[in-house]
């Protein structure tokens, strides 16, 4: 778990899954299932789909959960004329803490880069948000020996022109491809080696602001892996896609260490 102070973070990336009702019921059965000591020891958040965000500010608000919202993405552009987009003032509103940037199924699936994703984190800083800017290789890049290369530039892409007094706000997600949704984590020790290489590439630019920047691993995360990954020393956090469904699994992801 992250050394240098940084506080662990747990976030429940939702994916498309489930209508406001469910919404509910998820964060009502994970409350439920955690307690104070929890949430002093891990920061824990929940990334609902768009269409749930208000009804779960509403619960969380209204039971005065400790639970932190994120979102699955947002527009960069606080307002204009593009039609089905967000923005982060809008999410702002909601209470939303957290916003995730480039995840790889956004940028397979819709066409996000490296530039879109920069956008992103820089409008989220700007409206008070935090990103959580994702980067990942893919399995075809690890098995050509390029991980490392194309780490740092989603990593210097994501980050460029941040200027160095918002680094220690920004979280990183570290997701290698091949283990999202397949059941097959990164082996602990290469997700520490990779988190740490991330670490490094944010210092070069940025000194030790790169020291109070949480990096989550995501991918295939369960309560059974938790814990190997939690203890290594780059790694602060997870981000938890299928396991985080149900609120059973996804409250023993955040209790890793009992
Ligand atoms: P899984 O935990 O389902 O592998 O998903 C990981 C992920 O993409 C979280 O953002």
């Amino acid at each position: 778990m992250g050394g240098m102070n940084r506080k662990p973070l747990m976030v429940g990336n939702w994916k498309m899954h489930g209508a406001h009702l469910e919404a509910i019921q998820r964060v009502q059965k994970l409350s439920y299932l955690l307690d104070p000591g929890d949430y002093d020891r891990v920061d824990v958040a929940v990334a609902p789909p768009f269409t749930s965000l208000r009804s779960v500010q509403t619960v969380i608000e209204m039971d005065r959960l400790p639970i932190l919202i994120a979102a699955q993405n947002m527009h960069w552009e606080e307002a204009g004329a593009y039609t089905g987009e967000i923005s982060a003032p809008m999410l702002a509103k909601l209470s939303v803490s957290y916003v995730i940037a480039g995840h790889s199924e956004r940028r397979r699936l819709f066409g996000e880069d490296d530039r879109t994703v920069n956008r992103k984190v820089k409008a989220a800083l700007s409206a008070g948000l935090t990103p959580i800017a994702a980067v990942g290789e893919t399995i075809e890049q690890r098995e050509a020996g390029e991980a490392a290369r194309v780490l740092r530039g989603q990593i210097s892409g994501a980050l460029a022109r941040i200027p160095t007094e918002d680094i220690p706000r920004l979280v990183v997600a570290y997701e290698p491809v091949w283990a999202i949704g397949t059941g097959r984590h990164a082996d602990p020790s290469d997700a520490q080696e990779t988190a740490s290489a991330l670490r490094e590439s944010i210092r070069k630019r940025h000194g030790n602001a790169a020291d109070r920047v949480r990096i989550l691993y995501g991918g295939s995360i369960n309560p059974g892996n938790a814990a190997a990954l939690m203890a290594k020393r780059d790694i602060d956090g997870g981000l938890v896609g299928g396991a985080s469904l149900d609120p059973h699994t996804f409250a023993s992801c955040v209790r890793y260490w009992k």
